[in-house]
C-alpha cells in the first residue's frame, strides 16, 4: 500500500516518507467546516487554512488585510471537520515580521486557539530568524517561496517570479535555508518549472507548487478556484475540476422561479 493510503492521520514526517518514496503530495485550501469536511474526505493529504480567505471568503483584493484572529477562526471551523489531514495555517501578514518573539507569539495563539497542526511563512532569508524561534517551541513551519502575496505591493503584480538568475539564485538559497531551520516543507508559487525542479532537487524536504510545474513533490490548488467558484480569475496553471459558478446561479435561479410561480413548496414539502 502507499505511505498515503497507509496514513489514518498525516504529519509531517508522512510528506518526507512520501517524497523519498516519489508520491506525489496532494494539498488544497479550506476555510470552513463544510467545505473542509468534504476535501478531508476526499483524501487530500494537506489541508491549507490559506490566508487567500482575504480574497475567496472576504472579497479582499489582496491577503493583506487578513488579522490573526481571522485565521484562527477560519482555522477552528476547518480543525472541527478534519479528520485525516494534516492542517496548516498561513500567518496572516504583519504577525511574523517584526520580530521572532512577535512571530512566536502568533504561532502559539493559532496553535492554541484553534487545534491546527502547523503554521506557513512567506519569505526567504528576511524571516528565518522568526521562523526559528518558533519551532523552537516545536510547532512545525512550512515556508513559502516565489509569489509571495502578502508582498504584492513590493512587487506590483502576479507575475510569475524568479526568471532573473540573480532571483532564482536567491530563491534556491532560501531554500536551503528554510531547510536547514527545519521547515517541513516548502510552497513554491508561480516560479518557472525549470526552476522548481532544481529547487525540489536541490533540497529533502517536500516542495507543493501551485504554478510551479510538474517537477516538485506535490501540487495545491485554491479550492474556491478549482472548483469554479471564482471564476474571475484564471491563470495558466489553473485546472477546473468544476463549474460551480454555473450550477449555483442556475439552482438560485431555479429557487426564485418556484416560489415565484408557487411550484415550491409543494403538498410532500410541507407539515400537515
Ligand atoms: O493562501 C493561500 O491559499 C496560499 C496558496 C496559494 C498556497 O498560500
Amino acid at each position: 500500500m502507499s505511505i498515503a493510503g497507509k496514513a489514518r492521520k498525516v504529519t509531517t514526517n508522512t510528506l518526507l516518507e512520501m517524497k523519498r518514496a516519489g508520491e506525489p503530495i496532494t494539498m488544497l485550501t479550506a476555510y470552513d467546516y463544510s467545505l473542509a469536511r468534504l476535501v478531508d474526505a476526499g483524501g487530500v493529504d494537506v489541508i491549507l487554512v490559506g490566508d487567500s480567505a482575504s480574497n475567496v471568503m472576504a472579497g479582499n483584493e489582496t491577503t493583506v488585510p487578513m488579522t490573526l484572529d481571522h485565521m484562527i477562526y477560519h482555522a477552528q471551523c476547518v480543525v472541527r471537520a478534519v479528520d485525516r489531514a494534516l492542517i496548516v495555517v498561513d500567518m496572516p501578514f504583519g504577525t511574523y515580521q517584526g520580530n521572532s518573539r512577535h512571530a512566536l507569539e502568533s504561532a502559539i495563539r493559532i496553535m492554541k486557539e484553534s487545534g491546527a497542526h502547523s503554521v506557513k511563512l512567506e519569505g526567504g532569508s528576511e524571516i528565518v530568524e522568526s521562523i526559528q524561534r518558533i519551532l523552537t517551541a516545536g510547532i512545525p513551519v512550512m515556508g513559502h517561496l516565489g509569489l509571495t502575496p502578502q508582498s504584492i505591493y513590493k512587487f506590483g503584480t502576479y507575475t510569475v517570479r524568479a526568471r532573473e538568475d540573480a532571483e532564482a539564485e536567491k530563491l534556491i538559497a532560501d531554500a536551503k535555508l528554510l531547510e536547514a531551520a527545519g521547515c517541513f516543507g516548502i510552497v513554491l508559487e508561480k516560479i518557472p518549472a525549470p526552476l522548481a525542479k532544481r529547487v525540489s532537487e536541490a533540497i529533502e524536504i517536500p516542495t507543493i507548487g501551485i504554478g510551479a510545474g510538474a517537477d516538485v513533490d506535490g501540487q495545491v490548488l485554491v479550492l474556491h478556484d478549482m472548483l469554479g467558484i471564482t471564476m474571475d480569475f484564471s491563470p495558466r496553471f489553473l485546472r477546473r475540476y468544476l463549474n460551480l459558478e454555473t450550477d449555483i446561479k442556475e439552482a438560485v435561479s431555479t429557487f426564485v422561479e418556484d416560489v415565484r410561480t408557487k411550484d415550491f413548496p409543494n403538498s410532500d414539502e410541507q407539515y400537515e
